[in-house]
């Protein structure tokens, strides 16, 4: 059983996220749990206030480092005086200024007990947050959001789906993209002809090591066009 915990200033934005599909049926069977936590509870404050103008002047506010601590303490049973977390935890920052998410990361995460998912706000958060609290500090893109809280719905999909069980008997995520360092092949069902666009023949022809060997191409050819780093890193690692 994997344990998701989110911290952020808007639980509601998770409030029906995780009941549809692959994951509300990955916690129906009990292989992973999802509670999304208001930040403003670890406040002591009369406001409570989660954030604080910056240090050296500048725009926008800064999420204040002490609700983060004592959410992700409580949340871990971790001690404040203790430096490492038990083993199978992971406290996760979602932030653009953090390591690329990748399925290979999915992967790790997928073989823990508890990942913590703090979603940054505003301009940024306490840089002691990612130097002292966090394991992890992760991006799902060269792009910017104005919340982790999507980074942390990307990333609590990605993993579920990798939980053993979660997608049922009949698929598996072992032969998808990026599991093998190349895009998926093009897929295709009925109708074999939609308006003169017709299904390649050789999907027909019930040779299984044609069909195999037509996939690979055709995977190979979209990987050139769309993603040609991964095609490197995969030439580099002497793959074929
Ligand atoms: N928060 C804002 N932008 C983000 C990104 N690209 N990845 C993760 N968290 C973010």
């Amino acid at each position: 059983m994997l344990r998701f915990d989110i911290i952020t200033i808007f639980p509601e934005f998770f409030r029906e996220t995780f009941d549809y599909g692959i994951i509300r049926r990955a916690r129906a069977a009990g292989l992973v749990e999802i509670s999304a936590h208001d930040l403003r509870r670890w406040t002591r404050d009369k406001h409570r206030q989660v954030d604080d103008r910056p240090f050296g002047g500048g725009d926008g506010m800064i999420l204040k480092p002490e609700p983060i601590f004592e959410a992700v303490e409580e949340l871990t049973k971790r001690e404040p005086s203790d430096t490492n977390y038990t083993q199978g935890v992971r406290v996760v920052l979602l932030s653009p200024q953090g390591r690329q998410f990748t399925q290979a990361l999915a992967e790790e995460l997928a073989a823990c007990r508890q990942v913590v998912l703090i979603c940054g706000r505003y301009e940024g958060v306490d840089e002691r947050v990612s130097e002292a609290l966090v394991t992890d500090e992760i991006s799902i893109g060269d792009y910017v959001l104005s919340g982790g809280e999507p980074a942390a719905l990307v990333v609590v999909d990605a993993v579920t789906r990798l939980l053993p069980g979660a997608l049922g008997s009949e698929t598996s995520a072992v032969h998808e993209s990026f599991s093998e360092g190349l895009l998926d092949y093009p897929h295709y069902t009925r109708p074999p002809d939609f308006r003169g666009m017709k299904v390649p023949e050789i999907l027909f022809s019930g040779h299984h090591a044609e069909i195999a060997r037509w996939r690979a191409e055709r995977a190979l050819e979209k990987t050139k066009r769309n993603r040609p780093d991964l095609l490197e890193r995969a030439q580099r690692e002497d793959k074929d």
